[in-house]
């Protein structure tokens, strides 16, 4: 089965959410289905990404805000411009690892940032590419970071605090656009969780 047009799904959330879990099985399942796929992430799905990315979550010494801002943003032009455009216009369905959201939620909700100035960087970024489905796994920050396990990157070791404040971050963005971002109760297991992907993901593309 092919679609008249591509689409382009983003998962979010905190880090220990499940968005690599349930992009996994969404990315088998629409497989096994027989449709085309691309799976990606941010950062780190370009060569210059891949180089973007480790530093962005192993560089030792400080990193301004700012410098980190135009890290992501640096990724994302990349990404978007040459993987994620040429999929879609290739009418594959493209699950994405994380997107503009992300920036909004750490660098603006996170790190508070000018939320403004940020959308418009992610509009520079994206030549205005958005998608159109998010989703956004809402999960309690302890139970994120009990996940996780004892080995965190540079951004995973922020304190509490701050993973409350990308948490709310999001929420509050998903309120502001409750069409395009559905939020899912990340709290529970695997399998409950992914039954609400997968019928958000069927309603979608009409499955
Ligand atoms: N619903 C769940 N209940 C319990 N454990 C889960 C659940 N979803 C994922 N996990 C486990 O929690 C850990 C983190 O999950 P996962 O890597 O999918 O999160 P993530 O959102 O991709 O995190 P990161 O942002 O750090 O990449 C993994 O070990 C995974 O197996
Ligand atoms: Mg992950």
């Amino acid at each position: 089965m092919e679609f008249k047009k591509g689409y382009f799904i983003t998962f979010e959330g905190a880090d220990g959410c499940g968005k690599t879990t349930q992009i996994e099985l969404l990315d088998k399942f629409l497989k096994e289905k027989g449709l085309k796929t691309l799976l990606t992430l941010e950062p780190g799905a370009t060569d210059l990404g891949k180089n973007l990315r480790q530093i962005l979550l192993h560089y030792e010494k400080p990193v301004s805000d700012e410098a980190e801002m135009f890290m992501y943003l640096a990724d994302r032009a990349q990404h978007a411009q040459m993987i994620i455009k040429p999929a879609l216009e290739d009418k594959k369905i493209v699950l994405c690892d994380r997107y503009t959201d992300s920036t909004v939620a750490y660098q603006g909700y996170g790190r508070e940032g000018d939320i403004e100035q940020i959308n418009i960087l992610n509009k520079i970024a994206t030549k205005g590419l958005k998608s159109d489905l998010t989703i956004l796994f809402d999960v309690e920050s302890e139970i994120a970071q009990s996940r996780l396990g004892k080995t965190k990157d540079r951004l995973e070791s922020q304190g509490m605090e701050f993973h409350k404040k990308v948490r709310k971050g999001y929420l509050e963005l998903a309120k502001q656009d409750p069409k395009r971002i559905k939020v899912v109760d990340a709290n529970r297991t695997i399998d409950e969780v992914w039954q609400d992907v997968k019928k958000i993901v069927e309603e979608l593309l009409g499955l």
